[in-house]
């Protein structure tokens, strides 16, 4: 088995930025309520003629152009998205296009918040077993489209952004370990109800606003915190590495306070953590991939750091990836 790492990341926000007091002129909410409940202070929201693909594009040139590779390199594209640009075909496959990967194999993966990392272990194991040589992973999302903005109990929480990260096989470091779960029997907690062979687009489905992300926000906070804190002892368990040798924890920015409760029970505090949710708010698959993505150009991590990616998500899913630098 060949040895697997990160050789390049990158990431996209779309201008246009949506704060806490312009929400308050449209919904009744406050800068107060979101800041202490959430910890978001604004969030990124793609342009009219922006669609997920054009955010993964600019993620995916950002990340080759790290890696120093070019598009013909890349011989597998996997988009982690549940905003895709349609229903088919797949937005990896319209990433392909648009970059020029000819070369590439391309799926997407609808595992939520959790996407980013059930891609890279997908994508990881192909590398490791010798099928592909480089892998273009990217998290993209334009969650604007599927908010309810009459609702605030959601409409606060949600952002547009990409990330992206180039696998490849590397000579030291690399990816030690991957951790993944589902339980579907929680889905009715998170979802977008309508839209699909359930409940197919009709007048009815646009006017009870069933297009639109529905949460149980409440009950999905305590699962996210044990699911969050489980998925980081097993992964590390299973890398045979103690939490005290992990430099830096990247979470889903889901909410500052969801990290603050994990960190709680790991025994960490809140600065072993990389958060940015106050600039982007949760933007699903692609907030793990931009974080990553800014944690490396911002220093926080370094060569021969110990890296740990935590996520849930929608389905329920969560997993979580132990990443030496
Ligand atoms: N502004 C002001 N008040 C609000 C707002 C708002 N934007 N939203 C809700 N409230 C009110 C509620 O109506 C309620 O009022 P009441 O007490 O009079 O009934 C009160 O605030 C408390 O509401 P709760 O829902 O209990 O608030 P909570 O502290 O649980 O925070 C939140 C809500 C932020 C949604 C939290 O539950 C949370 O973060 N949950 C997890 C969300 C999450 O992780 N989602 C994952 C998405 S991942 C993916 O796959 C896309």
């Amino acid at each position: 088995m060949k040895r697997v790492g990160v050789i390049g990341v990158g990431k996209y926000l779309p201008k246009k930025i949506l704060s806490n007091s312009d929400l308050e002129k449209t919904v009744d909410t406050s800068d107060e309520w979101i800041t202490t409940r959430t910890g978001i202070k604004e969030r990124r929201l793609a342009a009219k003629t922006e669609a997920t693909s054009d955010l993964a594009l600019k993620a995916a040139k950002d990340a080759l152009l790290d890696a120093k590779l070019n598009p013909s390199d890349v011989e597998l594209i996997i988009v982690a998205t549940v905003t895709p640009d349609m229903q088919f075909p797949a937005t990896a496959c319209l990433l392909q296009n648009s970059l020029g990967a000819k070369n590439a194999v391309c799926f997407d993966v609808a595992a939520a918040c959790a996407g980013f990392i059930y891609a890279i272990s997908i994508a990881q194991q192909f590398i490791a077993r010798g099928v592909y040589k480089n892998a273009l992973v990217v998290g993209a999302e334009t969650l604007s489209t599927i908010t309810d903005w009459q609702d605030r109990s959601t409409c606060v929480l949600f952002g547009d952004g990409a990330g992206a990260a180039v696998l490849s096989e590397v000579k030291s470091g690399g990816i030690i370990s991957t951790y993944l779960g589902s339980d579907g029997s929680m889905s009715e907690l998170l979802m977008v109800p309508a839209g699909g062979s359930r409940n197919p687009a009709s007048y009815k489905t646009i006017d009870s606003r069933l297009h639109c992300i529905k949460m149980r926000g409440n009950e999905l906070f305590k699962v996210a915190v044990n699911t969050m804190t489980h998925a980081a002892e097993a992964v590390l368990k299973q890398a045979g590495i103690k939490i005290s040798e992990v430099n830096l924890i990247i979470p889903h920015q889901a909410n500052t306070r969801i990290i603050a409760a994990v960190g709680k029970k790991l025994g960490l505090s809140l600065d072993k953590f990389y958060l940015n949710i106050e600039r982007y708010g949760n933007m699903s698959s692609a907030s793990l991939a931009v974080a990553l993505c800014e944690a490396v150009k911002e220093g926080r991590i370094k060569k021969g750091d110990t890296v740990l990616l935590d996520a849930f998500g929608a389905g329920l899913v969560w997993g979580a990836c132990v990443i030496k630098w």
